[in-house]
């Protein structure tokens, strides 16, 4: 389904391969590989997110019974959480051909022009990480969204020409953990956009039972439960967890995952009974210890910590925000009294000036 674009070169020239695309999801690292082999390969096998299912069907079956190609789908959220999931998913309920790219791959212009002109009618271009396009090639993807064509400058000076290709009618999806760092113009160009969220407790233990038996484990229903709640609310790092302690249970145990054996493997993993890892805890001990719990800016935590601060953003800020831990201030990063309470440190004093400075 996801074929390499070729340029269509002039006579006796070879076509160029594009720079460095990314093809095949299998391709680059070995998360990716593994997230792959337990990527749902329906609609109906992909778990929780039902509104937004809902509302893929309905653009889904309105495409099919026009014979249309879908309308452009942006989708934004943590890692994790299923975006690469759905955008690999739709070509597949549509039967369409899929083209997959990357945003900080195309680095000009004429890195998108293979993937454009390769791009049959009704067919998907999925371009990853879509916030971390160069400001040119989003300028040169404008006309393309809105109506199919593409604008070339040739020569220059006196001589400089522009040439105007029309194209297939087809279907952009792009993901972005940072809908927030979009352009308004790229945004607006996307007629269907779906937020991706954290997921529930349930839904992340029948993740992970559906996995265990793709994997041919046995899991009891209470072990499943047990890996769901440090998942962080997050279908990967289940699954990372559900694979870790597989390998646990294989090496220390029988092979079947029981409650007891999942708490040893995750406590083995240093992952606490709220599933924050060691990251996470060194990112609230950080705000804590150097910065007396905030406010602080993420650059100066991300440089103490020697992360970058994309890392903490994506990564690390977005769990401690929505369970309590943090708190984002105009005047930058704020550990919450139950950060303290969870790392056992002592909060500051009620009514000391400390409190004050620290908005709770
Ligand atoms: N809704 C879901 N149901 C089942 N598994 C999911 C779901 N969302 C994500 N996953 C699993 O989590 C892994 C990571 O999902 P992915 O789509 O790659 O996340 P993202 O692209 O948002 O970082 C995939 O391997 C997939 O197996
Ligand atoms: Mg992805």
């Amino acid at each position: 389904m996801v074929r390499q674009p070729v340029i269509g070169g002039s006579a006796g020239e070879p076509p160029e391969p594009p720079q460095k695309p990314v093809f095949s999801l299998g391709g680059e690292g070995e998360q990716e590989r593994l997230d792959e082999e337990l990527r749902p390969q329906r609609l109906d096998d992909v778990v929780g997110q039902r509104a937004v299912v809902e509302r893929l069907k309905i653009m889904l079956n309105a495409a099919r019974k026009r014979k249309e190609p879908l309308g452009h789908l942006l989708l934004d959220g943590p890692p994790g959480l299923g975006k690469t999931t759905f955008a690999t998913v739709l070509p597949r309920e549509m039967g369409t051909e899929c083209q997959i790219t990357s945003g900080p791959v195309l680095s000009a212009p004429k890195d998108l022009l293979p993937y454009l002109t390769n791009a049959s009618y009704g067919s998907i271009l999925f371009i990853d990480e879509i916030h971390r396009l160069p400001h040119t090639v989003e300028e040169f993807i404008y006309p393309v969204m809105e109506d199919f064509r593409v604008d070339i400058s040739l020569g220059e000076g006196l001589n400089a020409r522009t040439i105007n290709m029309r194209l297939k009618q087809f279907t952009v999806i792009g993901a972005t953990t940072r809908s927030g760092m979009l352009t308004a113009p790229l945004r607006d160009r996307f007629v269907n956009r779906e937020h991706l969220d954290f997921y529930t407790i349930e839904e992340l233990a029948d993740i992970v039972r559906r996995n265990a038996r793709k994997l041919h484990t046995k899991i009891s229903d209470e072990a499943s439960f047990e890996i769901s709640r440090r998942s962080r609310g997050t279908p990967r790092i289940a699954n990372n967890l559900l694979r870790w302690t597989r390998d646990f249970a294989d090496s220390e145990a029988e092979g079947e995952i029981t409650t007891l054996l999942a708490r040893d493997a995750l406590a083995r993993r240093e992952v606490d009974d709220l599933g924050l890892d060691r990251q996470d805890r060194r990112y609230l001990e950080t705000l804590i210890r150097v910065f007396g719990g905030g406010p602080a800016g993420v650059q100066a935590i991300a440089h103490s910590m020697n992360l970058s601060a994309d890392t903490l953003e994506d990564e690390v800020e977005p769990f401690l925000l929505r369970c309590g831990l943090l708190q984002r201030s105009p005047r930058g990063r704020v550990a919450t009294e139950n950060a303290f309470l969870h790392l056992k440190l002592q909060p500051p004093e009620p009514g000391s000036e400390e409190r004050q400075r620290r908005l709770f």
